[in-house]
């Protein structure tokens, strides 16, 4: 791993990654809480997040849904109101833009925040769920925003049955169309960003690696070392929000003169 650091902002694009966004054929991004913190969006793990002042499994998990749906769905109300009064990034916007810059891009979020939908990103693979959408546990039908509120007593579906977010919580599975999908992306892509995770929680961690082992050139960027950052071919120390406007414009560059 070759770090960088904030010092060489001047540069923080380097001359390896400066080629491969050149020639790139598809570019694969891997987003985490990071990449929506400048939007005032709590992440997990750092700088005072959720889970510091929760337990994960007091409140994310289908055993505390069922034995206090009212505390697990007012939590999860208090998020959406959060997620509603913010809006996207600099580094949310660099994405919508790199949809349409590359001959094949591939979006995958742990975000539940709907931030990347709301940026105007078209394609988004969401491994974690969506945060403003519900679901019935009883008979499976969706709910949107307008239609399941952020109450503070849980929601019942027409059926009688509880009305949960429609979020992967601790222990279970993830959607697996779209682990498939993130898995071939990784091993497809020649370049693979890794914005704004801690790199803690798998199989989205595992990602880069898979990146990594079919040969992509394969870069972290967040201003702390994830605990995957020895991995990557390169890793810049600074925030997503002012490096992805920076490498969308490199590659722009490179792709409007060619
Ligand atoms: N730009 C880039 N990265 C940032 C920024 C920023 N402006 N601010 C913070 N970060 C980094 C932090 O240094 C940290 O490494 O974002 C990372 C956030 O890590 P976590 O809070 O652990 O979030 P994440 O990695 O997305 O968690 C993964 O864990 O709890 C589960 O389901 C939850 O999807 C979540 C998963």
């Amino acid at each position: 791993m070759k770090a960088r650091s904030p010092a060489d902002s001047a540069g923080i694009i380097s001359p390896s990654l400066e080629r491969v966004l050149a020639s790139a054929r598809h570019v694969a991004v891997l987003t985490g809480a990071g990449i929506s913190a400048e939007s005032g969006v709590p992440t997990f793990r750092t700088g005072g997040g959720l889970w510091e002042r929760y337990d994960p499994h007091q409140l994310a998990t289908f055993e505390a849904f069922s034995h206090d749906p009212d505390l697990v769905w007012s939590w999860y109300s208090w998020r959406r109101n959060t997620i509603r009064a913010v809006q996207p990034n600099p580094g949310h916007h660099a994405l919508v833009e790199a949809e349409t810059l590359f001959p094949q891009f591939s979006l995958i979020t742990q975000n539940v925040d709907n931030l990347h939908r709301r940026a105007g990103s078209r394609e988004v693979h969401e491994l974690h769920g969506n945060i403003e959408r519900c679901t019935c546990l009883n008979c499976g039908r969706f709910f949107h925003e307008d239609e399941a509120p952020p109450t503070e007593t849980a929601l019942r579906c027409d059926c009688g049955g509880l009305i949960r977010p429609d979020v992967v919580w601790f222990g279970e599975a993830l959607p697996l169309t779209e682990l498939q999908f993130a898995q071939q992306a990784a091993a497809e892509c020649d370049l693979f960003l890794s914005v704004g995770t801690a790199a803690m929680v798998y199989p989205a961690a595992a990602l880069p690696l898979i990146a990594r082992q079919h040969g992509a050139y394969t870069v972290e960027i967040n201003p702390e070392p994830s605990a995957i950052a020895r991995e990557m071919d390169e890793c810049i120390a600074a925030a997503s929000g002012t490096v992805l406007p920076v490498l969308i414009d490199a590659a722009r560059r490179h792709r409007t003169t060619a």
